[in-house]
């Protein structure tokens, strides 16, 4: 039969024949393989879901050994030579390219949700000096679910379009804000003049300027990278995206979800450690020492590798061409050296090779985003800003499929079977808690 396989049970010698759909079986056929009828039935073990297809999506492709990325069936290299970020992010939303007027009312709408509650000022006052501002940005995002009660109305397709609008606008007001808190400037408001990526420069950087006026070279850049990061399928933060909305919960706290979860080091927090690692290995004679130190186990090579790409990340080329761009305006960063020099070294190394370990999107990001002039602390962030237009575009996804549900996985319990209760005076002491 063709479009099926068959599964013999060898404990039992019964066969089951399953279909195949799209290259899987459904999890859910596996549960009628039984060794009798109080069998709870076979599940499949896959901890960190490196072998189970979640969703069905039409969103983002990636073929990770040839190294293919497509937002909707465009190139990635097509979208980022051609596009703005809001044209692509309109894409990724709505399933296709605007026209001209679409994206003429797109880029209207969006400019006019930058705006932030005064009331969202003052709780960002109210974080410590030196606060994180991935900390920052997760709780303010969190926080606006405060200000817009009916965002909880996930079914209500008007309503869901308008928190998408909301918060594409206002993450990058609230990035520019966490950075000016932390360096004690006051905030500056959105610039409706100006192009998505222009207006964050402004807010970040204008100080007694009457007009902000960006750098075009550099105002492209940020869009590219912008475009680049803007949704990677089912990713670890698209998954925390995923599975809190599928409680129904609104999308600001979701979003919030999303956020922390891109916040640590083995996902968007990589593009900060990278430079973290460049630091401590200072200088190009240093690194044939940092490189044993990885083999050894002792720490990672950060920037490198990838769970679904075995094959160099189309983004980190297209972000080394942008690098050049950005260097010719700004200087050369005298990190990139040592970047190069180590990616020279570790992918002519058995190590990396028989791993497939390639640099990914992180590995260079941060060199760019440090010649333009921004902090480390703020890599993540600006990771965060474009990934959100993603994170909507799979929460909506979602939210239409009619066979997604709540997401709850099964575990295999390896606790102790029923004990009863021991009172308190004679309970033994464990030997460490
Ligand atoms: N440096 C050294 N060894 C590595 C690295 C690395 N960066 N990445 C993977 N390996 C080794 C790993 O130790 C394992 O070796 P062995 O087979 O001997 O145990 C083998 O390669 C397979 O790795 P894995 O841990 O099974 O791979 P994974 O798919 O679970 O993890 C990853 C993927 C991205 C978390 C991992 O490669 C990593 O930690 N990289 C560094 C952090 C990083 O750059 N993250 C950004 C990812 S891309 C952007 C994003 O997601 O935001």
């Amino acid at each position: 039969m063709p479009n099926t396989v068959t599964i013999t049970d060898n404990r039992t010698n019964a066969s089951y024949t399953l279909p195949v759909e799209n290259g899987t079986i459904r999890a859910m056929d596996l549960r009628q393989i039984k060794t009798g009828p109080d069998d709870f039935g076979l599940m499949s073990f896959d901890p960190a879901f490196t072998n189970t297809a979640s969703c069905r999506s039409s969103i983002t492709f990636i073929d990770g050994d040839k190294g293919i990325l497509r937002y909707r069936g465009y190139p990635i290299e097509e979208l980022a030579e051609h596009c703005t970020f809001l044209e692509v992010a309109y894409l990724l939303l709505w399933g296709d390219l605007p026209t001209e007027q679409q994206l003429k009312d797109w880029v209207h709408e969006i400019t006019h949700h930058t705006m932030l509650h005064e009331t969202t000022k003052k709780f960002l006052e109210g974080f410590r000096y030196n606060a994180h501002p991935m900390g920052m940005f997760v709780s303010t995002v969190a926080a606006l679910s405060t200000i817009y009660p009916e965002a909880r109305e996930v079914h209500n397709p008007a309503i869901r379009r308008h928190q998408i609008l909301r918060l594409i606008g206002k993450v990058p007001t609230i990035a520019a804000y966490c950075y000016r808190h932390s360096l004690g400037f006051p905030y500056v408001y959105p610039d409706n003049d100006l192009t998505y990526s222009e207006n964050f420069m402004n807010m970040i950087w204008k100080m007694v300027e009457p007009k902000y006026v960006a750098n075009p070279v550099l105002a492209r850049a940020l869009d590219i990278l912008f475009i680049l990061h803007a949704d990677h399928e089912q990713n670890c933060s698209a998954n925390a995206m995923r599975s809190v909305g599928s409680a129904l919960t609104d999308p600001f706290l979701t979003t919030a979800a999303a956020a922390a979860a891109l916040a640590g080091p083995l996902h968007g927090g990589a593009n900060e450690a990278v430079l973290r690692m460049l630091d401590e290995i200072g200088s190009k004679d240093k690194i044939p020492a940092y490189i044993k130190q990885v083999k050894e186990g002792k720490c990672k090579l950060m920037g490198f590798g990838h769970r679904v790409y075995k094959n160099y990340d189309p983004r980190a080329r297209i972000i080394k061409w942008t690098a050049e761009q950005v260097f010719e305006c700004t200087g050369r960063n005298s990190k990139l050296d040592i970047a190069l020099e180590l990616e020279r070294i570790a992918l002519e190394d058995d190590y990396f090779v028989e791993r497939k370990l390639y640099p990914n999107v992180d590995f260079y990001s941060g060199i760019i985003y440090q010649a333009m002039g921004f902090r480390p602390e703020m890599f993540t962030v600006m990771f965060a800003i474009p990934r959100t237009t993603g994170w909507l575009a799979q929460w909506n996804e979602m939210l239409t499929q009619p066979e997604q549900k709540i997401a709850r996985p099964r575990q295999v319990y390896t606790g102790h079977e029923t004990r009863s209760y021991v009172p308190l005076t004679q309970r033994k002491e464990l030997a460490a808690v």
